[in-house]
Protein backbone atom coordinates (compact mmCIF):
# COMPACT_ATOMS: atom_id res chain seq x y z
CA UNK A 1 0.00 0.00 0.00
CA UNK A 2 2.86 2.78 -0.61
CA UNK A 3 2.91 5.42 -3.30
CA UNK A 4 3.93 4.59 -6.77
CA UNK A 5 6.86 4.66 -8.21
CA UNK A 6 8.01 8.16 -10.48
CA UNK A 7 10.71 6.34 -12.28
CA UNK A 8 11.91 2.68 -12.77
CA UNK A 9 14.02 2.31 -9.41
CA UNK A 10 15.11 4.89 -7.08
CA UNK A 11 17.27 2.57 -4.63
CA UNK A 12 18.18 3.65 -1.51
CA UNK A 13 20.37 5.71 -0.41
CA UNK A 14 20.03 4.73 3.50
CA UNK A 15 23.21 7.05 4.42
CA UNK A 16 21.10 10.10 3.28
CA UNK A 17 21.11 13.21 5.56
CA UNK A 18 17.62 14.47 4.29
CA UNK A 19 14.39 12.71 5.86
CA UNK A 20 12.29 12.56 3.38
CA UNK A 21 8.74 9.73 3.13
CA UNK A 22 11.23 6.78 2.21
CA UNK A 23 14.75 7.31 1.28
CA UNK A 24 16.52 9.65 -1.37
CA UNK A 25 17.26 8.09 -4.48
CA UNK A 26 21.20 6.52 -4.98
CA UNK A 27 23.11 8.59 -7.87
CA UNK A 28 21.70 6.36 -10.69
CA UNK A 29 25.07 6.58 -11.88
CA UNK A 30 26.76 4.66 -8.94
CA UNK A 31 23.41 1.83 -9.24
CA UNK A 32 25.03 -1.77 -10.28
CA UNK A 33 23.43 -4.63 -10.67
CA UNK A 34 23.91 -5.49 -6.79
CA UNK A 35 21.60 -3.18 -5.78
CA UNK A 36 18.59 -5.54 -7.03
CA UNK A 37 19.83 -8.61 -5.43
CA UNK A 38 19.34 -9.76 -1.77
CA UNK A 39 20.89 -12.71 -0.19
CA UNK A 40 19.06 -12.51 3.34
CA UNK A 41 17.67 -15.98 3.30
CA UNK A 42 20.50 -18.15 2.52
CA UNK A 43 21.60 -17.03 6.14
CA UNK A 44 20.29 -19.97 8.24
CA UNK A 45 18.44 -18.10 11.12
CA UNK A 46 20.47 -16.28 13.73
CA UNK A 47 18.80 -16.12 16.92
CA UNK A 48 14.99 -16.93 18.31
CA UNK A 49 13.38 -14.86 20.46
CA UNK A 50 11.75 -15.44 23.86
CA UNK A 51 8.89 -16.78 21.53
CA UNK A 52 11.18 -19.18 19.93
CA UNK A 53 11.00 -17.64 16.22
CA UNK A 54 13.03 -16.07 14.03
CA UNK A 55 12.06 -13.61 11.77
CA UNK A 56 14.45 -12.80 8.76
CA UNK A 57 13.67 -9.09 7.18
CA UNK A 58 13.98 -8.41 3.74
CA UNK A 59 12.76 -4.48 3.57
CA UNK A 60 13.98 -1.81 2.18
CA UNK A 61 16.80 -1.09 4.81
CA UNK A 62 17.95 -4.42 4.35
CA UNK A 63 17.40 -4.36 0.75
CA UNK A 64 17.73 -0.90 -0.48
CA UNK A 65 17.04 -1.57 -4.10
CA UNK A 66 13.23 -2.06 -2.51
CA UNK A 67 12.91 1.64 -2.18
CA UNK A 68 9.56 3.04 -3.93
CA UNK A 69 9.02 -0.61 -4.95
CA UNK A 70 6.05 -1.11 -2.58
CA UNK A 71 7.55 -5.08 -1.81
CA UNK A 72 9.22 -6.58 1.02
CA UNK A 73 9.46 -10.36 2.14
CA UNK A 74 9.98 -12.25 6.02
CA UNK A 75 10.87 -15.63 6.41
CA UNK A 76 9.63 -16.69 9.87
CA UNK A 77 11.07 -19.90 11.07
CA UNK A 78 9.31 -21.04 14.31
CA UNK A 79 10.95 -24.05 16.83
CA UNK A 80 7.94 -26.88 17.70
CA UNK A 81 5.78 -24.50 20.00
CA UNK A 82 6.97 -21.05 18.41
CA UNK A 83 4.54 -18.29 18.67
CA UNK A 84 4.98 -15.38 16.51
CA UNK A 85 3.07 -13.74 18.71
CA UNK A 86 -0.35 -11.31 17.98
CA UNK A 87 1.12 -8.62 15.95
CA UNK A 88 0.48 -6.19 13.33
CA UNK A 89 1.68 -4.57 10.24
CA UNK A 90 0.63 -1.23 10.07
CA UNK A 91 1.38 -0.25 6.36
CA UNK A 92 0.96 -3.47 4.55
CA UNK A 93 -0.82 -6.64 3.90
CA UNK A 94 0.65 -9.94 4.03
CA UNK A 95 0.65 -12.92 1.51
CA UNK A 96 2.51 -16.14 2.85
CA UNK A 97 3.71 -19.26 1.86
CA UNK A 98 3.86 -22.27 4.27
CA UNK A 99 7.48 -23.96 3.18
CA UNK A 100 7.88 -26.63 5.86
CA UNK A 101 5.92 -28.02 9.56
CA UNK A 102 2.00 -27.22 10.40
CA UNK A 103 0.98 -23.77 11.63
CA UNK A 104 -2.04 -22.61 13.33
CA UNK A 105 -3.07 -19.27 11.23
CA UNK A 106 -5.09 -16.77 12.22
CA UNK A 107 -6.42 -13.20 12.40
CA UNK A 108 -9.17 -10.73 13.58
CA UNK A 109 -10.52 -8.25 11.76
CA UNK A 110 -12.04 -4.68 13.68
CA UNK A 111 -15.04 -6.41 14.27
CA UNK A 112 -13.32 -8.65 16.56
CA UNK A 113 -14.18 -11.88 14.55
CA UNK A 114 -11.78 -14.38 14.41
CA UNK A 115 -10.62 -16.19 11.09
CA UNK A 116 -8.27 -19.07 11.23
CA UNK A 117 -6.89 -22.60 9.74
CA UNK A 118 -4.31 -25.45 10.11
CA UNK A 119 -1.59 -25.14 7.24
CA UNK A 120 0.85 -26.83 5.97
CA UNK A 121 3.61 -27.32 3.27
CA UNK A 122 2.49 -25.55 -0.05
CA UNK A 123 -0.30 -24.04 1.24
CA UNK A 124 -0.85 -19.92 1.32
CA UNK A 125 -2.33 -17.27 3.33
CA UNK A 126 -3.04 -13.78 3.39
CA UNK A 127 -3.61 -10.91 6.45
CA UNK A 128 -5.33 -8.08 5.29
CA UNK A 129 -3.46 -5.00 6.07
CA UNK A 130 -3.43 -4.11 10.04
CA UNK A 131 -5.42 -6.57 11.45
CA UNK A 132 -3.88 -8.02 14.27
CA UNK A 133 -2.66 -12.30 13.34
CA UNK A 134 -0.10 -15.04 14.67
CA UNK A 135 1.13 -18.07 13.65
CA UNK A 136 2.07 -21.28 15.97
CA UNK A 137 3.81 -23.78 15.35
CA UNK A 138 1.85 -27.19 16.26
CA UNK A 139 3.69 -29.67 14.45
CA UNK A 140 6.73 -31.29 16.09
CA UNK A 141 9.94 -30.21 13.31
CA UNK A 142 10.62 -26.75 12.62
CA UNK A 143 8.09 -24.44 10.51
CA UNK A 144 8.95 -22.32 8.19
CA UNK A 145 7.19 -19.96 5.67
CA UNK A 146 7.83 -16.80 3.72
CA UNK A 147 6.09 -14.03 3.93
CA UNK A 148 5.45 -11.09 1.31
CA UNK A 149 4.32 -7.26 1.78
CA UNK A 150 2.97 -4.61 -0.30
CA UNK A 151 4.97 -1.50 1.19
CA UNK A 152 9.07 -1.90 1.51
CA UNK A 153 8.31 -1.15 5.35
CA UNK A 154 5.42 -2.93 6.46
CA UNK A 155 6.42 -2.52 10.24
CA UNK A 156 5.64 -5.10 12.91
CA UNK A 157 4.55 -4.61 16.29
CA UNK A 158 3.99 -6.86 18.41
CA UNK A 159 1.14 -6.54 20.72
CA UNK A 160 2.48 -8.12 23.95
CA UNK A 161 5.51 -6.08 23.50
CA UNK A 162 3.78 -2.82 22.18
CA UNK A 163 1.55 -2.83 25.59
CA UNK A 164 4.03 -4.65 28.38
CA UNK A 165 7.20 -3.76 27.08
CA UNK A 166 7.63 0.08 26.05
CA UNK A 167 9.42 2.65 26.73
CA UNK A 168 8.84 3.87 29.25
CA UNK A 169 6.59 1.88 29.96
CA UNK A 170 2.19 2.21 29.85
CA UNK A 171 1.25 2.81 33.69
CA UNK A 172 -0.25 -0.12 35.67
CA UNK A 173 -3.10 1.59 35.69
CA UNK A 174 -4.27 2.19 31.99
CA UNK A 175 -3.30 -1.53 31.63
CA UNK A 176 -5.62 -2.59 34.84
CA UNK A 177 -8.23 -0.74 33.19
CA UNK A 178 -7.90 -2.02 29.61
CA UNK A 179 -7.51 -5.81 30.76
CA UNK A 180 -9.77 -5.77 33.77
CA UNK A 181 -7.55 -7.17 35.94
CA UNK A 182 -5.48 -6.44 39.25
CA UNK A 183 -2.22 -4.20 38.57
CA UNK A 184 -0.26 -6.55 40.06
CA UNK A 185 -1.17 -8.86 37.40
CA UNK A 186 0.10 -6.60 35.33
CA UNK A 187 3.67 -6.25 37.16
CA UNK A 188 3.51 -10.11 36.81
CA UNK A 189 3.56 -9.69 32.64
CA UNK A 190 5.91 -7.25 32.55
CA UNK A 191 8.14 -8.53 34.48
CA UNK A 192 8.00 -11.78 32.01
CA UNK A 193 9.32 -9.68 29.51
CA UNK A 194 12.08 -7.54 31.16
CA UNK A 195 14.93 -9.18 29.52
CA UNK A 196 13.22 -8.26 26.11
CA UNK A 197 15.15 -5.49 24.27
C1 LIG B 1 4.53 -13.01 9.86
O1 LIG B 1 3.37 -12.84 10.13
C2 LIG B 1 5.41 -11.93 9.58
O2 LIG B 1 4.89 -10.84 9.66
O3 LIG B 1 6.59 -12.09 9.28
MN1 LIG C 1 2.72 -10.84 10.00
Amino acid sequence: ADPSPLQDFCVADLDSSLYINGFPCKNPDNVSSQDFFANGFQQSPGEFNIFDVNVTRQDVQRFPGLNTLGLSMNRVVLKPGGLNAPHVHPRAAELALVMDGKLFVGFVTTGNVFYWKIVTSGELFVIPPGLVHFQLNIGHENARFFASFNSQNPGIQFAPLALFNSTPSIPDLVLSKAFQVNQSIIELIKSRFATVS
